[in-house]
């Protein structure tokens, strides 16, 4: 467990307590839900091998995870600060926290629209993306 604090802001990499119907609402106030149900939400963070959950007063204003294999590739996704927290360095710090416990390992991501924010922490484009959903988008089992 990783608790740090600036400007009010503070970051962890536990789970414990968290209101996962209350993340879900302020992501789709933010319109970044994806559609996973609060407890959909709550496992696919809970089943990742490294979150990073920054909060003020309690609640939950930006979030990251990554998914690894804890040797040589790992997966980040679910960046995300709530638009009012934006441009002051909270995802900075969040994927900091993330990358500083991936050493060594090729780290993927996908973004439409925030190029320039992982090209400020390294991230070039690389050249051919490939992707699909097995059967339908978060439907688990037939
Ligand atoms: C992208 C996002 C996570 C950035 O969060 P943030 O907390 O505002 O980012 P930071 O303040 O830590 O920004 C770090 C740096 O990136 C820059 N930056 C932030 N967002 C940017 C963007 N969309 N495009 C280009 N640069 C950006 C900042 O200016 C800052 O630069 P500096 O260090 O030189 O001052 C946030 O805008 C967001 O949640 N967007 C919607 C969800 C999303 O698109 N997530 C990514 C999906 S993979």
């Amino acid at each position: 467990v990783t608790a740090t604090t600036t400007e009010n802001i503070t970051y962890r990499t536990d789970l414990a307590g968290v209101d996962w119907g209350a993340l879900k609402a302020a992501l789709a106030a933010d319109r970044f839900d994806n559609g996973r149900t609060a407890d959909q939400l709550c496992r696919s963070f809970e089943n990742s091998r490294l979150t990073v959950l920054a909060e003020s007063d309690g609640r939950v204003v930006g979030t990251a995870r990554a998914l690894s294999d804890g040797v040589c590739s790992a997966c980040v996704v679910d960046v995300w600060t709530q638009a009012r927290y934006r441009r002051r360095g909270i995802a900075r710090r969040m994927m900091e926290l993330l990358l500083g416990r991936l050493p060594g390992q090729h780290v993927y991501l996908f973004t439409d629209d925030s190029v320039g924010f992982y090209e400020k922490l390294g991230f070039r484009e690389q050249p051919v993306g490939l992707g699909m959903v097995v059967g339908r988008w978060l439907q688990e089992s037939a």
